[in-house]
């Protein structure tokens, strides 16, 4: 099998739905400035790429009509570049990925694009209607259920205490704030907003603004503020707003290379995706994912969880991270505090503090995990994400030098 190079990875900044910065914005135009980022970054012509492959966790409305294919029209790409639109839920972003890789490797493209979007201030979780089978939810209503709901569960059969997950939410946070303090997210697009404004005469006009940084961050969180918080999803619960992932929206984009096409166009590639894999789990504790899929992608790869440098965990809840690192045997508070000159999880935060814009963030956090693999020079990186109905991804990225 060929090679599969990540050549350019971008993504726009995370804002919080309803309240942040990107709420009033189309999801059409967050995608579009991400893959003509990402093109632009690869210096390539947009003739030049076969096919879009687009995640997105509730394709419908605004985000529905196959938006992949969609998107590129908007984009102006030539007709000649086809587009498709794929699902699952949280990994949706690096199901695109690994997608668009697999058609390298495979050798049946040269060049592909993929990349994640998700408006969830356009498109709530759930969708605009959601139709379960009602005999399936009676007999089978796991599947259905609320995402906090298995966060609570993953805490109570697993003995993550409220104390613990407030405590990794506050490490993502401070991670995070001092990313941002030290302008470390160098994948971030700076990104055209709309916003609708209402004038003195009473008419309502858009503006446009731009967007170059995560609105979700709060630097000043503190144990005692998160420890003050009630429960969100259960009466005697524990995960809160301040321990679960923000709901978000956001877009993400990166192009993928053969290496014939590497010469062709004289690109140097920043990433190789190595593998990428998926796995099951029992859907009322969907947050273990991760400590199924990243073992059974370590397997194929004939890794050692040693050999990782840096790991991109999805904090869709910090009771399911928590145990998730503790089921690797990376669990250790000096895996991912802030002040540990040793931390390999989440090292400029994760979703609890930057957002999980369900169908983007498998996009969003490969184009983190590989701007931090370049500035540490770290060879071997994880990326890894739980997935609503029960199951865990996870794909391995090198790093090219
Ligand atoms: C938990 C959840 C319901 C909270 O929603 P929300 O109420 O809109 O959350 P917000 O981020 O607006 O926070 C609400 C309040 O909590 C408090 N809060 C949140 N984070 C805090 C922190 N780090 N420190 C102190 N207070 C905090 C604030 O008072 C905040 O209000 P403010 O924004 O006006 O200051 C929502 O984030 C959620 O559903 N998350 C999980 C999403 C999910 O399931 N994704 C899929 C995973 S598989």
């Amino acid at each position: 099998m060929r090679d599969a190079y990540i050549v350019s990875a971008v993504r726009t900044p995370g804002c919080r739905r309803g309240k942040g910065a990107l709420a009033q914005t189309r999801p059409e135009k967050l995608i579009v400035q991400a893959i003509n980022a990402a093109i632009e970054k690869a210096g390539i012509d947009k003739g030049a790429v076969d096919d879009f492959m687009l995640g997105c966790a509730f394709p419908e409305a605004e985000q529905g009509l196959n938006l992949g294919r969609i998107a590129v029209q908007i984009a102006r790409f030539p007709d000649s570049v086809t587009g498709a639109t794929v699902n699952r839920f949280c990994a949706s972003g690096l199901e695109a990925i690994a997608q668009s890789a697999m058609r390298v490797m495979a050798g049946w493209s040269e060049v592909c694009m993929a990349g994640g979007l998700e408006s969830m201030s356009t498109v709530p979780m759930g969708g605009n209607l959601p139709r379960p089978l009602p005999d399936w939810a009676k007999e089978q209503p796991d599947v259905y259920i609320s995402m906090g709901i298995t966060a609570e569960n993953v805490a109570n059969r697993y003995k993550i205490s409220r104390q613990m997950q407030d405590e990794f939410a506050y490490h993502s946070q401070m991670k995070a704030a001092d990313a941002q303090k030290n302008k470390l997210f160098t994948e971030i697009l700076s990104t055209v907003a709309d916003r609708f404004v209402e004038k003195p005469d009473g008419n309502i006009v858009r503006e446009t603004f731009v967007q170059d940084f995560d609105d979700g961050v709060r630097a000043d969180t503190t144990i005692e503020g998160l420890g003050k918080l009630k429960p969100a999803f259960a009466a005697n619960g524990s995960v809160t707003a301040g321990n679960a992932s923000q709901t978000t929206d956001g877009a993400a984009a990166c192009i993928i290379m053969s290496e014939a096409a590497l010469s062709k166009y004289g690109v140097k590639p920043l990433a190789k995706l190595i593998a990428y894999t998926t796995a099951g789990c029992k859907a009322d504790e969907m947050g273990v994912g991760p400590a199924y899929a990243i073992p059974k992608l370590l397997k194929l790869t004939g890794k050692n969880i040693n050999d990782i440098g840096l790991f991109e965990i999805n904090e869709a809840f910090a009771s399911q991270a928590i145990y998730c690192a503790q089921q690797l045997g990376i669990g250790d508070k000096k895996e991912w505090a802030i002040d540990s000159q040793s931390k390999r999880i989440n090292i400029t935060g994760g979703a609890i503090a930057l957002g999980h814009p369900l169908g983007c963030t498998g996009s969003k956090l490969a184009a983190t995990l590989i701007a931090n693999m370049r500035r540490k020079g770290v060879k071997y990186g994880v990326e890894s994400m739980c997935i609503g109905g029960g199951m865990g991804a996870a794909a391995l990225f090198e790093l090219c030098e």
